[in-house]
Formats: structure tokens, sequence, C-alpha cells
């Protein structure tokens, strides 16, 4: 069934202020290769007078074997980037630093929870690939077959994903927190024909048995003929003779020097699978030339990355952050990426702040989930190492809540480091809306401005803009090389979901849906406000729960905050906050507290917005990714019951714990 998210006639209120204005620190703007206010106003005007222009500039970034025919052929809703083209990602990702200084620097810099560590620099990273991409050859994968990887953060899954790009193999990669149910469904859905897999991976402390999780997926995916597996503890298991291989015995029959194919610009690179509000996951496609170009682009304007950065994503390769930033955009650009193997706060909750201080990380990208988890543990952990070679800090995932912002840029960044808020999705593959840093004054809350090149509106159902602070839809009028191509197997959803809402209609081509709900401030800054399903309607005012969660959060004892809405005869919807507090947070008198809370929200934002119920916990039901499964928590307040799909729920204890609360 196709998944067809609800738009509503009405525009949504928006109520949250936030006024303060931080310029770019002096000296960083001429690092940036864009090189001041006045260059990123001209390029801004340039490419939106002609943004296919701007992107065919952009792409000589990359190593091409053969020059498109052209550049952008759209068929709404299909686009095709630099048709004609060829070129290879793993080339563009090794080969091309290997006749300069950057092929003895690390390209990964890996460390293990148990804190041992491995550095792979160009040249070794691109031999270990052409081992990896002989063996899979010799498994008679051919370009186009979907390879599909279930592994932890351990430098063989980038060494896989770069080996199956290098032979023109499709992957899919399942992030390693997923149940067995889970991989076996994207299997099966991919076709797969080979998985790659570990037999352990390691997280707090404890060991996570893929290899199992895999054989009990595998009795029921007839696709797979081939399974390789890394072999991460010194334990020795058997494997299942004929099907199963290790790793290191596959990759040591072969050398490390492949030739590599040329392939299509749209040849299929990879599938991510993400979940929708309903449905089953969806397969997203994306393809080589015009994804590659837009990841190496961001990765130069929105990181300011270069080749002497340590650059440190926490995101997993399970995701889509982890595709582009920390594989495809970074290594494309000759950057040293560190990768890390395990939790943030394991042994301790300051392991991210002591990597960063032996590494002299330069570069740090992570989730406003992680930051509000870093505000509850306390300043105390990163205070006690030297976080002086930052000179950049990243988010994404969701909308920063400025209280987490604030945080971020005084104790972490120092009140030295811009901040770069990054709007984007699985489905957009890189970055479309984020500040320059140098040159984009930044508000704590906001990814600022889409990049040059960047097409979006915030408007109205009818496809009218919006007006400066009208909360409304946010939509992508022109097609961007990193987009989505379709959804694997269903073009037809890929039509609904994303093209139904702002078809194309006399005088307008047709538009795509973000599915988030944002504003526009009088500067031109775009606010998202959630998700549209996220929004609620109370007492004939549309409300972004994301907003009342940020004022929840500006309380000094609250640490996290979910708020979803309950059906409600009078008001039509009623709001329900779940609150989680900071550690050490009083709670003896929790009917004050209530209280208090329900006071703060109405005076950061109005009393439209105050919350009808406040309930406290001790977490809050995420996934693996770490947003917060709100649909979850709208179930337990509109009738107590869970009945929707659960498969992407991280900790199920969670929701027990909120059920019982409801008694
Ligand atoms: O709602 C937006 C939110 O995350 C959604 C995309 O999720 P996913 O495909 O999992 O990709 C996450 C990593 C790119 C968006 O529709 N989102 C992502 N980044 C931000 C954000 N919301 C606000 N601010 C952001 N910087």
């Amino acid at each position: 069934m196709a998944t067809k998210k609800s738009v509503t006639q009405q525009s949504i209120s928006s109520v949250l202020s936030e006024e303060r204005l931080f310029p770019p620190p002096d000296g960083f703007s001429e690092r940036n290769s864009i090189g001041n206010a006045r260059a990123l106003a001209r390029l801004r005007t340039q490419a939106a007078a002609n943004p296919v222009a701007f992107w065919e500039e952009q792409a000589q970034r990359i190593t091409w074997r053969k020059p498109w025919r052209r550049a952008l052929q759209w068929k709404h809703p299909h686009a095709q980037w630099f048709v004609g083209g060829k070129l290879n990602a793993a080339e563009n990702c090794l080969d091309r630093h290997l006749d300069s200084w950057v092929r003895t620097k690390a390209a990964l810099i890996w460390e293990g929870e148990d804190a041992s560590q491995r550095t792979l620099t160009y040249q070794q990273l691109h031999a270990e690939v052409c081992r990896c991409a002989h063996a899979l050859q010799a498994y008679g994968i051919q370009p186009g077959d979907v390879v599909a990887i279930y592994m932890g953060m351990v430098p063989e899954a980038v060494i896989a994903m770069l080996a199956c790009a290098r032979i023109g193999a499709t992957h899919t990669v399942v992030f390693g927190g997923f149940s067995s149910d889970a991989l076996r469904d994207r299997i099966n859905d991919s076709n797969a024909v080979c998985l790659i897999t570990q037999d352990v991976a390691f997280r707090r402390g404890a060991e996570v048995d893929l290899y199992s999780a895999a054989a009990t997926a595998l009795k029921k995916t007839p696709s797979i003929r081939n399974v390789l597996v890394v072999q991460r503890s010194p334990l020795q298991r058997r494997l299942k003779p004929g099907r199963d291989e290790w790793w290191h015995q596959a990759v040591a029959r072969h050398e490390g020097s492949h030739a590599a194919q040329a392939f299509d610009a749209e040849h299929p690179l990879f599938i991510l699978y993400t979940s929708g509000s309903t449905g089953k996951p969806k397969g997203i496609c994306h393809t080589t030339g015009g994804y590659m170009v837009h990841v190496a682009t961001t990765m130069d304007y929105v990181f300011d990355i270069s080749p002497r950065d340590v650059y440190f994503c926490t995101a997993d390769v399970g995701w889509i952050t982890g595709h582009s930033y920390i594989v495809y955009g970074p290594l494309s650009q000759g950057a040293t990426v560190l990768m890390y193997e395990g939790a943030p706060n394991y042994p301790g909750p300051d392991r991210f702040w002591d990597i960063i201080a032996r590494h002299r990380v330069s570069i740090f990208y992570t989730a406003p989930t992680a930051i509000r988890a870093f505000m509850k543990w306390g300043e105390q952990w990163p205070k006690r190492h030297d976080l002086s070679s930052l000179r950049l800090l990243g988010t994404v995932g969701e909308p920063i809540n400025p209280e987490a912002w604030m945080w971020y840029h005084r104790v972490i960044g120092q009140g030295r480091c811009p901040i770069v808020d990054t709007w984007w999705q699985t489905e957009t593959g890189g970055i479309m809306i984020a500040p320059i840093p140098g040159i984009t004054p930044t508000k704590p809350g906001t990814a600022t401005m889409p990049l040059p090149g960047i097409v979006v509106d915030v408007v109205r159902k009818d496809g009218t803009s919006c007006k400066a602070n009208e909360g409304g839809l946010l939509v992508v009028q022109h097609p961007w090389p990193g987009m989505l191509r379709t959804v694997h197997g269903d073009d037809e959803r890929y039509r609904q979901t994303y093209w139904s809402d702002f078809p194309k209609a006399r005088g307008r081509e047709g538009w795509y849906f973000t599915g988030d709900g944002a504003r526009r401030d009088a500067d031109g800054y775009v606010w998202i406000m959630g998700r549209v399903d996220d929004v609620v309607n109370v007492s004939g005012h549309r409300l972004g729960t994301a907003e009342v969660e940020s004022a929840l959060v500006s309380h000094p004892l609250v640490a996290e905050a979910a708020v979803v809405a309950r059906p409600d005869v009078v008001k039509g919807n009623a709001l329900v906050a779940f609150v989680t507090l900071k550690a050490g947070a009083g709670t003896d008198d929790i009917d004050a507290l209530r209280t208090t809370l329900r006071n703060h929200v109405a005076v950061e934002i109005g009393h439209i917005a105050k919350p009808d119920d406040v309930r406290f916990a001790e977490a809050l039901p995420k996934t693996r990714s770490g947003k917060i499964m709100r649909r979850l928590l709208r179930e337990i307040v509109s009738g107590g019951t869970v009945s929707g799909d659960t498969t992407t729920l991280e900790d199920f204890s969670v929701l027990e714990a909120l059920r019982a609360g409801e008694e």
C-alpha cells in the first residue's frame, strides 16, 4: 500500500521565537572555498537563475571517465543527472588520491570500543577494497547485483561498501542493530545475492551476535548465495560450509590492485531502507554520478573539509549519514575519517571527548539526541578533556532545541566553533539546508538557508508561498543531483509519497514534498517544525510538537521531551508531554513540577501550547537511530495499546514502563 501523508488545509501556527544571532567567528571564512558573504550571495543568485549550470560546475569535483552529454534529464517525477557520463564511485574515493601526498595519510582511523586501534592510509584502504572487490567477483557477482551488508562499525563495513561500488554491485546496508526479521525482509525486498556480516559486534561492553541473527534470517532468504563473515572476536565459530566464508581467508587469495570499470552516472549505487509513517520500509534508491557530486560539494561547502582535517561523524554506516558523510563524502575529498565502534558512554560518559582529545579531531558531526544525552550526563565530562582541536561542529537528524544548541556551542565548541545544523533526509542523499560556516550568521535551532543549487519553499496546501513566519509545508521545487530516483520495486509508492501532494499543474512543475512542516523567518531562515504527522491541531491552531518540546527542554530540570496529541472533545486535541529529567533533578513533588513545567511552556510559547498532561518517564521510546517514536506515544495516550509496527524500537522495556505508568 502506498504511504500518503496527510496535508491539511490550514497553515501551521508557529509559536517559537528565537532572537539570538551568532555572527561567524573572525578568520573562519578565509578558509572556506566560497570566500566571503558577497561571493556567497553571488553564488546563490547565479545558482537560483540556473541550478543545472551550478551543479555542472560542481561536477568538476568528481573524476569522470567519460563526460556527460546532458546535465539533467527531467521527466517528472524522474530525474537523470549527468546523462551519458561514466565514473566509478570507489575510484573517486580512493584511486584519485593515490598520485598525491594524500596517498600515505590516514583515510580511516578506527577505534574499537575495547580501545583497539587501526589506521588505514588511502593506499592501504585502496588495497583492501581491491582485494574485497576480487573476492566478490570470484563469487560471480555482476554489476547491478545487490549485496547486503549487516555489520557493526568496523573498517570492513566501509571496505565492503567501496568494494561493491568498485564492481558496480548495489549495496544495501542494514543497520547492525536491526533484528533478524528486519534483515530478512530487506534482503528479500532487494533480492540480494550475497551477505557480508561479522561474527559479533561490540556495544557497551557486550557482544552482539550478528552472525546468529544473520543465520536465522538466512533460513528464509532464498536469493543469498554467498556469505562473507568478518572475524571480530578471537573466539572461533563454525560457519555454514559451502555458503559461508571468513572474510580474511577470502580476501587473502587476491591481490591489492583491481582495474575498476566505469559505470553510467545513473548506475544504482545503493538502496537504503527507511521506515515510513506506516507500512513496510521503503527501499530508497540512489545512483552514482549525481550522488557523488552532491556529497562532494556539501563536504566542501558545509564542512569546509580539507585533507588536513580529522573528521569524526558519530553516525552509524547503516544510516544515510554514514553513507554520505562517513564514506562517500569525506573520502572523495581526501579527508581523514575517524570511525568509532561503540557507545558514547562506554566505558564512561566522556568517551567521545576522550577520542576528540587523543586524535585531535577538528570537525565533529553528531545528532541532537546525542547532545541532549551529553547535557544530561553533565558538562564535567567534556571539561576533563582538551577540546581545543575542534574548529567546526555539526548536527543532523531532527530539529535541535535552542538550549541544546547553546550548550553544544558553549561547552563543546567553547564559543569558538561555528555550528552547522544540517537539514536533509535519506531521500535527499546529501545536505540541502545548512549554513556555510564562517559566512552564514547562525541562530540556535535553524538549519538556516538552502544551499546554492537547492530550491526550496515553504508553501500552503494550495501551493502558494507562506508569508514570513507562517508555518507551512517544506517542498523542493527543482530536481537536485543527490535525490532518490525511486522506491525499490515500487515506483507507485515513490510517486504517491513524494510527488502527489504538489503535482504538476498549469504553470508549475511538480514539487517534491519532504513531509516536514517549516516556517521561514523574516531573514529567510528555515525553521523545521517537525514531520507533518507530528503536527497537531489544538483549539484550531496547528502546533509543531517539536516547538513545545523545545520549550520544555529549555527548563533547567528537563533532559528530553516528546509531545503528542490525545483526542479531546473540546479542543480537538490535547497535548501530552512525556518528559525525562536530568540526572540529579529532584522530583519529590511531582505535582508541583508538573505545574511548573506547564507554566514554563505557557511562558515560553503561550497558553495555547501548554500541555494538558505532563508525564515523567525514565526514558523515551526511540528508534535505533535515536529518533523518538512519537507514534508509539500517541498510541499510548489515545488508548493505552500499541498496535502498529514496533520493529524499529530500540528498547522494548521503555514501552512497558510507559504503559505501566498509564494505570
Ligand atoms: O524531519 C526531518 C528530520 O529528519 C528527517 C529525515 O530523516 P532521515 O531520513 O532518517 O535522515 C536523517 C539524516 C539526514 C527530516 O525529514 N531532520 C533531519 N535533519 C534535520 C531534521 N529536522 C530538523 N533539523 C535538521 N537539521
